[in-house]
């Protein structure tokens, strides 16, 4: 989300270009082969400047697994638009920005309350039909939507991105405060993480790093418990001999559900530095102490 230059209408540079070239390499150096896209990003540049580098690079498209998403539309007045022609425009520009014949997934990226399952099912199979979409999946949508759209699909949805991190709780809370009321504040729809699980749908974790408040990003504005938190996540990371991020991320990866985190640092350094997640698999007492820390209260 953050190549490109920013959510302007400069053009691309070409420190920009240097900087997707640097993050796309370092990524395939560590075996990072999933990037996270959408038709909006930076404008439109983010994809562009991808591109781009797959332009100068044709090796890289069969390596690479590239997922964007469409259905946001910035014109007065924003809303979002999952119609024939919206969804087909979304697609044809990401293929064309991206400098690719097919995206391998395709996500739907925000609830559209106007939309017309029966649409999207013809849509999504002429896409696919043509090979422009290997898969689709969504964003940001609970159990209900979920159920409601595939029941009209030819094809299974097989992702579902939604925020979670340790800064963004309510996935958790949701289950542990069921019947209590503390948790009448939450807003997550209960059982959309079991409703994932089940039916094999990969939920991806956006925000993953919570803008790095917990890895060392200064928290001196933030709540006491923000600051706990990243105590405790520095200590994990001295046992581990790893870097803060790779905690913040194996807190994340050691749920049940598999969850993949998408992290928007375009920083060298830091990508290596999320990279140290996945050797890790932290303990259940440690899991628990990095959550009840930031929740800031009690388990009830
Ligand atoms: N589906 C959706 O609705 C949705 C919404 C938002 C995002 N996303 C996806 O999720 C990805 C991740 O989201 P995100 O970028 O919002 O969240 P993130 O990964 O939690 O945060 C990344 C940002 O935090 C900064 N950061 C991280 N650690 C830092 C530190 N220690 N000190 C200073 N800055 C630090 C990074 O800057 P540096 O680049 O300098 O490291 C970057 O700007 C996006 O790229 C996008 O692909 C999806």
């Amino acid at each position: 989300m953050n190549l490109g230059g920013g959510w302007n209408d400069d053009p691309i540079t070409r420190e920009d270009e240097k900087t997707a070239d640097e993050v796309i390499n370092t990524c395939l150096d560590l075996g990072i082969n999933f990037f996270d896209h959408a038709d909006i990003y930076g404008k439109g540049k983010s994809e562009a400047v991808f591109g781009k580098v797959l332009r100068s690079n044709q090796g890289i498209r069969s390596k690479i697994i590239i997922q964007s998403k469409g259905g946001i539309r910035f014109q007065h007045p924003k809303r979002y638009d999952f119609s024939t022609f919206h969804i087909k425009s979304c697609v044809e520009g990401s293929l064309k920005r991206l400098n690719t014949d097919y995206l391998d997934i395709w996500l739907l990226h925000r609830p559209d309350p106007l939309m017309e399952p029966e649409e999207i099912a013809e849509v999504f199979s002429g896409l696919k039909a043509q090979g422009k979409v290997r898969y689709f999946g969504v964003s940001n949508m609970h159990l209900h939507q979920i159920q409601f759209l595939q029941s009209y699909l030819k094809d299974e949805l097989i992702v579902n991105q939604i925020e979670m991190s340790l800064g963004h709780l309510d996935w958790l809370d949701e289950g542990v405060l069921f019947g209590n009321k503390t948790g009448k504040d939450l807003n997550f729809t209960p059982g959309t993480i079991e409703y994932c699980q089940m039916n094999k749908i990969q939920i991806q974790s956006w925000g993953s790093l919570a803008q790095g408040i917990f890895s060392g990003r200064d928290a001196t504005n933030k709540p006491e418990s923000v600051r706990e938190t990243a105590k405790i996540v520095k200590t994990l990371s001295e046992k581990y001999d790893c870097s803060e991020e790779g905690i913040v991320l194996a807190w994340l990866m050691r749920h049940p559900a598999g969850i993949q985190p998408i992290f928007g640092t375009i920083n060298p350094v830091r990508i290596k530095a999320c990279n140290d997640a996945v050797r890790l698999s932290i303990t259940h007492e440690e899991w628990y102490e990095l959550y009840v820390s930031a929740r800031g209260v009690e388990m009830p």
